[in-house]
């Protein structure tokens, strides 16, 4: 059979891992032919794609993004965009399709599967870790490595001047990274968007934090809110979600610990930091792992299935149950570490 690959949303450590799991075992153990489609869904609409054989798989296992390139193509706000998928799987002969995504583009792979018969097996990543039905996605364990490390190195440079570091991690709607990192890196304060922050709470907590002679750490996600105070931090653009970009909410932050307590505030914002280079030994495993299973789930042809982790199982559940609904943060997880703030 000859499979399709493609690689969709943001980047994220670990992809190259799948798509050499997925074509090594492909093809020696199933005599498989691969096929990969360039920047996620954009490849199939304009019938983009190399060939995938072992030697263009060979040595990508430690490197971060995708050799397949990646892309926020959404297929169905393209005119005519699902005749034009069709016609390319038709043309290359494709008997199955490989989606590497996050809720966007598995999104995408169970509208195809389910209503227009093309024959998906998902893979989920994001290093937000916010898809439901799978424990962890990869890229997530090397994302709060990069973002504990950068902690860590904080807080010297945070004592020697006695100043309050902000540091702003990502997440949009979702507050994993900044509550793992936050509680690896032994933040003062985690900040998360599940829950809306109190700015004279976060101020009483970095006060009397100083107290007790440290400096604070202040653990932000991109997304977490002010209680009574987000229009502060809309500049009116859009992202490429079309969603109201949000600027800045560690320099927001900053400036208000500032004015508020008197202390001196600084702000790093680690951005696509996170999101580079090399995946950690986990995420090499998790997403070798999840590359096995898909390419097995699609010899049986078991379409319109995604591969999850269950505790340390990988299982079958339906591509829409991963994408139904966001996994965010459990409010009584973030109070339990709460008793670490202040
Ligand atoms: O979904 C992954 C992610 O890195 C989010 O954490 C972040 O908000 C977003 O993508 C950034 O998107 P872009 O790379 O398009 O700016």
């Amino acid at each position: 059979m000859r499979v399709g690959v493609l690689t969709g949303g943001g980047d994220c450590p670990g992809l190259n891992a799948v798509i050499r799991a997925v074509v090594r075992k492909g093809v020696q153990e199933y005599g498989h032919e691969f096929v990969g489609f360039r920047d996620g869904w954009r490849g199939p609409l304009e019938g983009r794609s190399i060939r995938l054989d072992i030697r263009a798989v060979r040595g990508i296992l430690p490197r971060g993004g995708t050799i397949l390139g990646s892309s926020r193509t959404n297929p169905l706000k393209e005119e005519d965009g699902i005749r034009r998928i069709k016609d390319t799987l038709a043309r290359q002969e494709i008997g199955a399709l490989i989606t590497i995504g996050g809720e966007d583009t598995l999104g995408v792979a169970a509208r195809l599967s389910d209503e227009y018969e093309v024959p998906c097996v998902g893979v989920p990543k994001t290093i937000d870790n916010d898809l439901s039905a799978t424990d962890y996605t990869f890229g997530f364990d090397t994302a709060v490595g990069i973002a504990t490390e950068a902690i860590d190195r904080l807080h010297t440079t945070a004592e020697s001047h006695m100043r309050v570091l902000v540091v702003e991690v990502m997440g949009r709607h979702a507050g994993w990274i900044a509550l793992h990192s936050g509680l690896a890196g032994g933040a003062n304060v985690i900040l998360i968007p599940e829950q809306r922050f109190d700015i004279e709470q976060v101020c009483a907590w970095v006060t009397s934090r100083f107290r007790a002679s440290y400096a604070p750490i202040v653990v932000v996600a991109e997304g977490a809110m002010p209680r009574d105070g987000d229009v502060v931090l809309k500049d009116g653009s859009l992202d490429s979600f079309g969603h109201v970009r949000l600027s800045g909410v560690g320099e927001w932050l900053a400036k208000e610990i500032e004015r508020r307590t008197g202390k001196e505030a600084r702000t790093t914002v680690l951005g696509h930091v996170q999101r580079g280079g090399t995946p950690s030994a986990f995420d090499r495993w998790l997403a070798t792992r999840f590359g096995l299973h898909a390419i097995d789930a699609v010899h049986e042809g078991d379409f319109g299935t995604m591969v999850a982790l269950r505790g340390t199982d990988i299982v079958r559940v339906p591509i829409a149950e991963a994408t139904a609904r966001l996994k965010t943060v459990d409010p009584q997880l973030y109070a339990e570490v709460g008793v670490f703030f202040g």
